[in-house]
């Protein structure tokens, strides 16, 4: 039995041996290509076993990693498979997520299930999820006791309020502002128990806008920064939108650029989730370790092929990228710090 697998050893260790060989002159890298932003570590690096975690608290739950499902609306039919793997997903590996748009659940109770996912979740942060243009209807039309009613619904701990003015625009059937987000906001905090949280989807926000934020009693802003999904992007790819508009689709903030806005501004006790076209570990580590202010990392795009694929596609999906995001924390850091 032994030399058996003696005998194998050997054939493995041969065969690796002989792919180095025949694999080398496709191995070759440039000086150029190096990744400037870390200094690598080896020497005080272990392996991250499944067990490990990056445990952080976010707006007072526990999270044993700083990764944020960021809110997804799935359309009929899809909603329910993605929300329920997403909420799954972070119940057992204590995440924190946003729902996608609720606004369905202000008139009426048909989609109630897609959202329902609070039992898949136990305590973890899940928040409900409402447009600004929405948000302004209720509050001038004096109603903001439904959207109390609408998080209270889903049992959320509180609401993201997303700012998508551009989005709007964009789409022929889009709604219009008719007050300003900054008037709308301040008249819906007078009336709220819960925590809030405000973000954009794809474009980011300026100075202006994260300063007054800043000012405001909500709990957390969420980056939704230029670079990833755009939804001005793909609202003229609908097919819907005009040439004179096209050029606004470019038009932002990055998610490096507001963690450079922010990290120059007075925070007082907001915290964020930098989300907005984080596309790899290594980007999200970098903005993590830059941002002076309390973090967690936030995913939309990345997250929606898995959980419409299946739960174990999704948790394969994120057992990889937690991997990913510990051997970063293990063994590199930013330079110019120790
Ligand atoms: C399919 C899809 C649906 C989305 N629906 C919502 C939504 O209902 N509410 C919201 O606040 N953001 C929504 N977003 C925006 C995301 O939360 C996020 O801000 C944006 O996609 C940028 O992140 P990403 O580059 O990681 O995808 C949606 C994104 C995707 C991909």
């Amino acid at each position: 039995m032994k030399s058996t697998s003696n005998a194998s050893f050997s054939e493995g260790l041969a065969q690796r041996k002989g792919d180095h060989i025949e694999l080398t002159s496709r191995a070759q890298t440039s000086a150029l290509g190096v990744d400037p932003r870390f200094n690598y570590e080896p020497l005080f690096f272990t392996h991250a076993s499944p067990e490990d975690n990056w445990e952080c608290t976010f707006l007072n739950h526990k999270l044993h990693m700083p990764i944020w499902v960021s809110s997804m609306t799935g359309g009929t039919g899809h909603a329910r498979t993605i929300n329920h793997n997403l909420a799954r997903l972070c119940g057992a590996h204590k995440l924190g997520m946003g729902l996608g748009s609720c606004r369905a659940l202000i008139s009426g109770h048909d989609r109630l299930e897609d959202f329902q996912v609070r039992a898949l979740m136990g305590d973890q942060p899940l928040f409900a999820n409402l447009g600004m243009a929405q948000l302004e209807e209720l509050v001038l039309a004096g109603k903001l006791h439904l959207v109390h009613e609408m998080v209270k619904k889903v049992e959320a701990t509180g609401l993201i309020i997303h700012l998508n003015p551009l989005q709007e625009w964009f789409q022929p059937e889009g709604d219009r502002y008719k007050i300003s987000p900054l008037i709308t906001l301040s008249r819906f905090l007078e009336d709220v128990n819960y925590p809030v949280i405000v973000k954009e989807v794809g474009q980011g926000m300026g100075p202006r806008s994260l300063k007054a934020l800043l000012e405001l009693p909500i709990s957390a802003i969420e980056f939704g920064a230029f670079g990833g999904t755009n939804f001005s992007l793909l609202e003229s790819l609908r097919g819907s939108s005009e040439e004179v508009k096209k050029p606004f689709i470019q038009v932002g903030h990055t998610a490096e650029e507001m963690v450079e806005i922010l990290n120059s501004l007075p925070i007082g006790r907001q915290e964020f989730i930098i989300s907005g076209g984080v596309k790899s570990v290594l980007d999200g580590y970098e903005l993590k370790m830059k941002f002076k202010a309390p973090s967690v990392i936030g995913m939309a795009s990345g997250f929606l092929a898995p959980a419409l694929m299946s739960y174990e596609a999704l948790e394969t999906y994120y057992l990889n990228l937690k991997e990913s995001w510990l051997t970063a924390k293990g063994v590199l850091n930013l330079k110019g710090e120790n």
